[in-house]
């Protein structure tokens, strides 16, 4: 019941732009290079496609990413399995957690996220734009990758 209900909310969140901004069948994302990665996921988070990731889209996208509605945070094992259901690798899922739980209590929160978000923007003037993400998050894929 808890799955299904969990698939809906997922299919709901991720079905509207699948179909009309994204190609309705994604490509593998571990055949794909790091940058057009870093491009694909900016693409998702930033859901009114202005090209700045808005803080509240990064809140939205913590949001989708929690295994339950009314959690507060994200567990290690979640979250590595929703990275492998993108089809990154579990070591790719597994540096990125770590990478991401700033405070290191192996959950990541709203505070782990607000933190992300001014790593992610470099030059520190409160958005986050496209160029910013993929440069940041391109380097976090390849240094993911070769931790591997
Ligand atoms: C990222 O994707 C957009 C389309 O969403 C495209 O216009 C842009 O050229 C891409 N940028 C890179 C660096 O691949
Ligand atoms: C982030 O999302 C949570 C849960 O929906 C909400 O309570 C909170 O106000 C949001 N914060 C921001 C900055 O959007
Ligand atoms: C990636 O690794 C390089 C070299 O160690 C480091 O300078 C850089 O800060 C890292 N970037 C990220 C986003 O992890």
């Amino acid at each position: 019941m808890e799955i299904m209900k969990f698939l809906g909310i997922l299919l709901i969140s991720v079905l509207p732009l699948t179909l009309t901004q994204l190609p309705t069948q994604l490509p593998a994302l571990s055949s794909l290079p790091n940058f057009q990665v870093a491009n694909l996921t900016f693409r998702v988070i930033d859901r009114n496609n202005n090209g700045i990731m808005e803080l509240t889209e990064c809140n939205t996208s913590f949001n989708t990413f929690k295994r339950y509605p009314t959690d507060n945070s994200i567990a290690r094992d979640w979250f590595v399995a929703r990275m492998v259901s993108f089809s990154h690798t579990q070591t790719v899922g597994d540096y990125v957690f770590t990478h991401y739980d700033r405070d290191s209590d192996n959950d990541l929160d709203v505070s782990d996220f607000n933190a992300m978000y001014t790593l992610f923007d470099k030059n520190g003037n409160g958005v986050v734009v496209r160029e910013e993400f993929i440069r940041y998050y391109d380097q976090l894929l390849t240094n993911a990758t070769l931790s591997g």
